[in-house]
């Protein structure tokens, strides 16, 4: 069978992520995709980018920088962030010159023809590698000076994706604050990026918090489905009135950086999404619900919304993910998180 499985499924999800890349001409909002690749049998570079073609996807992230893939995805026009992986952290946080050989070599031998246009440096550093936590802002400023010294630093932004779990009290957002115990690394961090300009990576996973709320955060209110205005969640500092969970962490986020004094970095969020599979302790991980999360953040973004916040700004988002990662250890939930299973047929078809 061909990677796109029916044609009729295949059109009607590629309608939607023709609006996506259309609702991105401008580049000030896009809706990419995270690409894991803990498949028994992950697709070739050359299928994995046949299917970003045929699905109009236009933004990815790579959880790593793949020689492969990054070879794949030249002359594509699909903007690419790539990512130092979480053990190669510790090598170019303690190393100018191994990072400025990672640049070289994941970065400088393939670009402009790929257009890598954002590195990621580690992934949930601070709350699944704490003993790199110390060197973290380091690994920022060696990567960026590579770039600065192969004159790209203009083009490629450098930050590191955060999980939001650092956020405490995050509800109401105006009294959320970052975890104090990270303040070391998250100031020196926030200072970085607002001095290059670049953006908080931030993965936004409503799913958990709907999960381990024990029945405080409302499934409607965590699908973004419109909810009636008395069941609206609303802070009681600001009146703002919020109708789903990435808004208010996504707010909750900007208000722990003014803490902080950062009132002028933007956000991306680099994961979010909903697993389509569970089991039966995950009884809220189905394909319905999956399809309406990713479809509904979808509309979302690229409506250009805002949060309460900033209304207007708007969140680029990638979703998680291209596909679903069958040899991912956990419970099934986490093998199931994909658009697509490794054929390039739709799980779903999203709204
Ligand atoms: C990469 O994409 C950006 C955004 O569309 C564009 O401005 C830039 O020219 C592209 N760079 C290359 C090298 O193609
Ligand atoms: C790191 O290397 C860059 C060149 O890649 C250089 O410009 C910078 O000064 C170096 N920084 C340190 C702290 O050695
Ligand atoms: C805050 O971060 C520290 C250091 O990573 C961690 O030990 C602690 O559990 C965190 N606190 C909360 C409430 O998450
Ligand atoms: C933020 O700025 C205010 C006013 O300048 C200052 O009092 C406060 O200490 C600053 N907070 C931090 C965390 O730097
Ligand atoms: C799209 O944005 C407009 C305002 O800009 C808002 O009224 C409308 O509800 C939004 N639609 C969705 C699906 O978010």
């Amino acid at each position: 069978m061909g990677f796109l499985g029916s044609k009729a499924t295949a059109g009607r999800l590629l309608l939607l992520l023709i609006a996506v890349s259309a609702a991105t001409a401008d580049e000030d909002v896009f809706i990419g995709v995270n690409i894991g690749t803990d498949l028994s049998d992950m697709p070739h570079p050359t299928q994995v980018v046949a299917l970003l073609k045929a699905q109009q996807i236009r933004h990815v992230r790579l959880y790593d920088a793949d020689r492969g893939m990054l070879v794949a995805l030249a002359n594509t026009g699909i903007q690419v962030m790539i990512s130092v992986p979480n053990e190669q952290i510790l090598g170019i946080g303690q190393s100018n010159s191994t990072a400025a050989n990672w640049v070289s070599q994941n970065v400088v031998a393939h670009y402009p023809a790929t257009n890598i246009t954002a590195i990621a440096v580690g992934s949930d550093v601070l709350t699944t590698l704490p003993n790199a936590a110390k060197i973290l802002v380091n690994a920022l400023k060696y990567i960026q000076s590579a770039l600065v010294a192969s004159n790209l630093d203009r083009q490629i932004k450098v930050s590191t994706p955060l999980s939001s779990s650092i956020i405490l009290d995050s509800f109401p957002p105006s009294q959320a604050f970052f975890n104090r115990s990270l303040n070391p690394v998250l100031v020196p961090m926030l200072t970085f990026l607002q001095s290059t300009g670049s953006f908080l990576m931030l993965n936004i996973y409503p799913y958990y918090d709907y999960m381990q709320s024990n029945g405080v955060i409302p499934l409607d209110y965590a699908l973004f489905k419109s909810l009636p205005p008395n069941k609206e969640a609303v802070d009681s500092n600001t009146l703002l009135h919020y109708t789903n969970v990435f808004d208010a962490v996504v707010d909750a986020a900007y208000y722990a950086m003014a803490f902080l004094n950062f009132t002028n970095v933007p956000i991306i969020v680099t994961e979010s999404g909903w697993p389509s599979k569970g089991d039966s302790n995950e009884p809220d991980a189905t394909l319905e619900n999956a399809n309406t999360y990713n479809s509904n953040l979808i509309r979302h973004v690229l409506n250009k919304t805002g949060t309460p916040k900033h209304p207007g700004l708007a969140v680029s988002t990638f979703i998680y993910e291209l596909y679903n990662e069958d040899t991912k250890p956990g419970p099934i939930s986490e093998k199931n998180w994909g658009l697509f299973d490794a054929n390039g047929t739709p799980i779903y078809i999203l709204h």
